[in-house]
């Protein structure tokens, strides 16, 4: 049986040399330490021997066995070590990876494109209230009960609080003029800019909520000339030197006389296309001398002071410049919509 254990004892060292992976290290656990492996075999024969030879054999057989642990446990400890280093291994040549950046909506960026413009010609940037009574939003703007053009914006009314009072989501910027002349004495020159509601019916040219930026300049001596010179600016400023604007006579009932401006249509360039209905131009704002009504409702004088006013769609102005052929593709997050801006 001694050289039975020391065939055995040379089996494992060599045996030992082979450990390179878990797999050489299993196969190694199976032939010697497990249940049916070799040394337990040994040990079953161990039971068999002369009671004379017990003391040496036991002896050599346990010599054995430690031999064999120590050495799988220092392989096992090995072959962890480096399995656990081939893990954090990197490839440096892998391109890296990119992470997004957020940025500004469209809208938000045009708002600030057109506040600057205006910022450059010393308007300050003011706030209005989205909610409103029928008073800002109507008649102060020389818009009474029976007035016509009442009808022309759809309103959401809110619930009355039980007073006389009427409360409503704004149909346009203008009731903001209102606030600012009953708050501050001319010269008044600013801009005001927000969103706008109208109970519309939903299609590509129109949604309930869109934006509008209000101007206002009041002043002694304030033309109709500047109107026009200040818009003209402002028109070239956003579309480019090539594009040309026009100023016709239009109605408001908060400006007399009134006008709306057109630019030329950025698709045909004003020969006529199917986005401009053949006219060649497209109509971005609404303007006018501030009606000398607007001025006494806020206690102005309308024999010291004039003004002009404008007013214009963001999303209808960000449609002609971009050529976006539906409102609703504003609002309705599309990355792909909205990663071209
Ligand atoms: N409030 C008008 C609208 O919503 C636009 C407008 C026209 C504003 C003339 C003005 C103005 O300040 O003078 O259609």
């Amino acid at each position: 049986m001694i050289d039975k254990i020391e065939n055995i004892k040379t089996e494992v060292t060599e045996y030992g040399k082979q450990i390179i992976d878990s797999e050489s290290l299993e196969s190694f656990r199976l032939k010697f330490l497990s249940r049916k492996g070799l040394l337990n075999d040994l040990f079953e024969d161990f039971k068999n021997v002369d009671k004379a030879q017990k003391g040496a054999m036991g002896k050599a057989l346990n010599e054995l066995k430690v031999i064999a642990q120590k050495l799988f446990d220092a392989k096992q400890e090995l072959i962890q070590k480096i399995d656990s280093k081939s893990e954090s291994i990197k490839d440096y040549t892998l391109p890296g990876r990119t992470f997004n950046l957020g940025s500004k909506h469209l809208i938000t960026q045009a708002l600030e494109d057109i506040n600057n413009i205006f910022k450059s010609i010393g308007f300050k940037v003011a706030d209005g209230y989205e909610i409103e009574d029928e008073y800002h939003n109507f008649d102060a703007l020389n818009t009474p009960d029976y007035h016509p053009s009442r009808d022309m914006q759809d309103t959401f009314y809110l619930k009355s609080d039980g007073k006389d009072k009427r409360y409503l989501l704004r149909t346009h910027t203008s009731p903001a003029q209102v606030h600012i002349m009953k708050s501050q004495k001319p010269p008044v020159r600013v801009i005001i800019p927000g969103k706008c509601y109208r109970n519309e019916a939903i299609s590509a040219r129109s949604l309930s909520m869109f934006h509008q930026v209000e101007g206002l300049y009041v002043d002694k001596n304030v033309t109709f000339r500047e109107l026009k010179a200040t818009l003209d600016f402002f028109a070239k400023e956003i579309f480019g030197k090539d594009l040309k604007t026009r100023l016709r006579p239009s109605y408001f009932p908060f400006t007399e006389p009134s006008a709306e401006m057109d630019v030329e249509c950025y698709l045909c360039k004003g020969k006529g296309c199917r986005i401009c209905k053949y006219t060649g131009w497209l109509e971005i704002l609404g303007c006018g001398m501030v009606d000398p009504n607007v001025f006494e409702h806020v206690g102005y004088d309308p024999e010291e002071f004039t003004g002009f006013a404008f007013g214009m769609g963001i999303e209808r102005t960000l449609m002609i410049r971009h050529g976006v052929p539906d409102i609703r593709m504003f609002y309705e997050n599309d990355i792909r919509f909205l990663k071209q801006f």
